[in-house]
């Protein structure tokens, strides 16, 4: 019989559902919620209540969309963390009466864990062991991935993650939430000539609240000679940005990989989308000699498909959540 997973995300300002069909994403479906546009960030009040009102359709749309009838799901896998709170709850409460109302077992995911893992919801996918630089608006890890279920953090950010401080300094520049696709944008078009300084943080560890601040500085310096500085550079001050934010990753993922010997590279998360890093994943790649990884953009942003490619390996594991589960706002 085959292998059915009706999948939950819903940690964030996203919702999504998705149906997976022996390990393959049949459909993957995404609400997102632009209503955060007008407050420079995600709201968790506005978001948690925007989930409410998303879920019921998008798991509808899943479920059209993947040609699957409900009775034919095997389990129900859904991120119990880390995330918000209101929202985690909006997607857990759901799959726990969705399990319930049809007595089908329940899949907890870290929604990490998951980024790590929506590599395998298309082909090709890295071989173990490897590594995955995941870059987030909330996380920035360099992962050692040992096998589906195993897998250590190796290095984190010590602050704000890679995707925050593309969005605080896209803020300073008066750019809309989020602004990370859009220094990307800009930053194509531009010269990486302003210098910012790369913080000095030993091992694998990041920060990156020292650039948001040396940033801001800088800012305000050049406005008072020049009050059109934004507007007359806005290319070549996102290029300068982008620039030190993927040099600080890949200086680290570099290191990474010569401390572990582990040459089998992967990015995930949101700031995989990012074109300057994909870049230099790949030149230096080619340099190091690694094999490298890029999920399909819609696996890099928050999606449910990698949810249910973490639930179906948890699936066939035999790995199973109570039917108590509550989510985990913090989670390791
Ligand atoms: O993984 P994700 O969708 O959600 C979280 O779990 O946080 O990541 C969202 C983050 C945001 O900070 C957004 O600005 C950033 O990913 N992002 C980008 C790009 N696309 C999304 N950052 C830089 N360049 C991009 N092209
Ligand atoms: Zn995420």
């Amino acid at each position: 019989m085959r292998v059915v997973i009706l999948a939950i995300e819903s940690s964030c300002d996203d919702t999504s559902a998705a149906v997976i069909v022996d390990g393959e994403v049949r459909s993957n479906c995404v609400a997102n919620q632009d209503v955060h546009r007008l407050y420079g960030g995600v709201v968790p009040e506005v978001a948690s209540r925007a989930h409410q009102v998303n879920i019921v359709p998008v798991v509808e749309a899943a479920f059209a969309q993947a040609g699957v009838d409900k009775t034919e799901v095997s389990a129900v896998a859904f991120t119990r963390g880390p995330g918000l709170i209101g929202s985690l709850i909006v997607g857990v409460s759901f799959a726990k009466a969705f399990a319930l109302s049809r007595r089908l077992p329940l899949i907890e995911v870290h929604h990490m864990q998951a980024h790590v893992l929506a590599h395998f919801a298309g082909q090709p996918h890295p071989a173990f062991p490897f590594l995955c630089l995941t870059v987030s608006g909330g996380h920035t890890q360099i992962v050692l991935v040992r096998d589906y279920h195993d897998m250590e953090v190796l290095g984190r950010t010590l602050d704000d993650a890679a995707g925050e401080a593309f969005d605080k300094t896209g803020k300073l520049l008066g750019l809309d939430y989020p602004a990370g696709p859009l220094i990307d944008k800009w930053a194509q078009q531009g010269t990486p000539r302003f210098p910012f300084p790369e913080p000095q943080i030993p091992g694998l560890d990041f920060s990156f609240s020292g650039l948001k601040t040396s940033f801001l500085y800088f800012l305000r310096e050049q406005r008072e000679a020049d009050p059109d500085f934004i507007a007359n550079n806005m290319a070549d001050i996102c290029a300068s940005v982008q620039s030190r934010i993927v040099s600080v990753l890949m200086n680290k993922l570099v290191k990474a990989a010569a401390q572990t010997g582990i040459t089998t590279i992967a990015l995930a998360g949101g700031v995989a989308a990012n074109s300057g890093l994909r870049q230099a994943l790949e030149t230096t790649g080619r340099r190091l000699d690694w094999q490298t990884f890029i999920p399909a953009m819609a696996y890099c942003t928050d999606n449910a498909a990698m949810i249910g490619i973490a639930g179906y390996y948890k699936y066939l594991a035999g790995q199973f959540a109570e039917q108590t589960v509550t989510p985990k706002a913090r989670w390791g």
